[in-house]
Parts: structure tokens; sequence; C-alpha cells
């Protein structure tokens, strides 16, 4: 079982040409709702792509959370343990997105803020059931550390999405099996330039917090997989227009965690995932943009032959 602790929000997407310079306006091209939040959108690119996926994450007594867990639940995502918080508004995200399909997102975290270590400590029993602990950065630190704790005692493996980056506390990231960065992430952790990293720099950074296995997302580059006996796999992606990116790191997540909950092989979990996440830039939002399984085996299909 893949366990997701994390944010749930609700999208607020404007489309604009550019996104806005600091002290500069702009007018939308439109507005649209969509259900995503990093936690959510990997439970339901996981669920979507074959994963057995449980939730614990927030909403409020709102209509928003009632949406979210919807969306959660259509996509096949177990969401009995979610607190529904009472007088509480559910999370928000106020997303621009650019022509280019680039976007800059603000939160507001509202119900992500009650994913408690107390409310993680009532569900102990998911920790000892899952095989993953997918966990991020939208909900209290305290929490992102009391789930490493509850995995590390069941052997679950840890996967961590350093997202959002800003003030992360590096403590976290000793022992986990699969950190899940992309170039900015990896420049923050690393302190570095991405340009100037070299593999030499991210093998002393893994060995440094005993980190098992790490893979760089590279948008339409595709990734790099880095692992102290393996080496580093470079995947590339099929190139597509691009029309929105929002929820395009989660898709992949999802689909490695999904891939690698099935037994693939790490190189195979690798080009399935990207092959996800290039379906779902070509569509607009988050959880609505991810393929299914099937939609990723015809486009693989398609480039095999
Ligand atoms: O990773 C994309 C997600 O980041 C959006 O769905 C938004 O909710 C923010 O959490």
């Amino acid at each position: 079982m893949i366990l997701v602790v994390g944010s749930i929000n609700m999208d607020i997407c404007l489309s604009v040409n550019d996104i806005p310079r600091p002290g500069e306006t702009v007018l939308s091209n439109g507005i649209a709702k969509n259900p995503g939040g990093k936690g959510a959108n990997q439970a339901v690119a996981a669920a979507k792509l074959g994963g057995d996926v449980t939730m614990l994450g927030c909403v409020g007594d709102d209509e928003h959370g009632s949406m979210l867990l919807k969306s959660l639940s259509d996509a096949g995502v177990d969401t009995q343990y979610i607190l529904k918080k009472d007088h509480c508004a559910s999370s928000s995200a106020f997303i621009c997105v650019a022509d280019s399909g680039e976007n800059s997102i603000v939160v507001d975290s509202s119900a992500n803020m009650f994913v408690s270590p107390e409310y993680l400590l009532q569900y102990e029993h998911l920790f000892s059931a899952a095989d993953y602990c997918v966990l991020q950065m939208e909900i209290p630190v305290e929490t992102v550390k009391t789930a490493i704790e509850l995995s590390k005692k069941h052997g679950a493996n840890i996967v961590l999405n350093p997202s959002p980056v800003n003030g992360f506390d590096k403590s976290l990231l000793h022992g986990v099996s699969y950190l899940i960065p992309n170039e900015t992430e990896t420049s923050d952790l690393l302190g570095k330039d991405f340009c100037n990293i070299s593999d030499c720099d991210l093998f002393a950074f893994m060995d440094s917090y005993s980190i098992e296995n790490m893979i760089v997302t590279l948008g339409k580059d595709g990734c790099r997989y880095y692992h102290m006996d393996h080496g580093c796999i470079c995947t590339k992606s099929a190139p597509k227009e691009t029309v929105d990116t929002t929820g395009a790191g989660d898709t992949f997540l999802g689909a490695v965690v999904a891939a690698l909950s099935k037994e693939l092989e790490i190189k195979d979990a690798l080009v399935f995932a990207n092959t996800a996440s290039g379906i779902a830039v070509t569509r607009r939002g988050a959880q609505q943009a991810m393929p299914t399984k099937q939609e990723v085996a015809d486009e693989l299909q398609k480039h095999s032959s």
C-alpha cells in the first residue's frame, strides 16, 4: 500500500500571457477552479496509475472540501481517514499559468495546518501496512518529522518531495529512500547553481544524508536517477506541446511510486513516469490532467512501434 501524507488544495487558476513580475499588474484570460495540492495530486496520480493508495490530510467543512474529497475518491484513493475539520476553510492555491505552460503558485494553508503529529499517531497502523510513505512540505514540518519516524519504525520506504523548498529542514533527509526534487529544489538543497552541480556533488550529498535513491526531475528534459551502487540513469522525455505544467512533478512522483509498488525495475518506472508527466502537461489543471494507466500504456506503445 502507498500512504500519502500531505496537502489538499483547491487550485484557483488564472491563465495569463506571462507570469507577473514584482509590482506588475496583468489581466487574466480566464479563471478555473481545479482540485490540487501536492499531496492530493501525488495520491491521485499514483491511484490512477495502478497504485493502492490511502491518504492522510485535512479538508474544511466547506464546498471545496467536498469537491476535493470527491476528486480523490473518484481516482480510487482511500479517503476514509482524511480529517474534515469543522469551522475551517479548505486550503487554496492561487496559480498563474502562463502561455508557455509555466506557473507560479501561492498556497493559503488553512486546513493543511491541521494535519498534526497527533492526528497521524491515531493512524499508526497505516504506517505498518504501507510499503511507501509519500511526503511533501505543504503541511507542518513537525508532522513530516512524525511521518518519517513512523515510516522508519514500521519499515515503510520514505519518498520525500522537498517542495516548497523554502526554509527546508535538511535533518529530514536522513535515511530517506527516495528524494525527488526538481532542478530549483536540487540547487537550493546543495546551495549551488544547478548548472554547476556535478554527479559527484550529488553522490556526496546523498552520502552525507544516507539517501538511498535520488531522482532529479528536469521538466521537458526528463529526469536523472542516482543510486550509490547503480550510478546515474538519465531518462529523456518525448517532446510534447506544453499547455500547463501544474502538477506535472506530482504526476511523475505518483507514477514512479505506483510503478515501484508493482515491482517494476527502476529504469522502467522512470520511463513510465516520464511518459505520464509528458501527457499531463498537454492538458490543463493538476489532477484532471493526469493520465490513466491505459493512456500511458498506449503512449508507450506508440513510441515502441
Ligand atoms: O504541485 C502543484 C500543486 O502545488 C498545485 O496543485 C497547488 O495546489 C500546489 O500545492
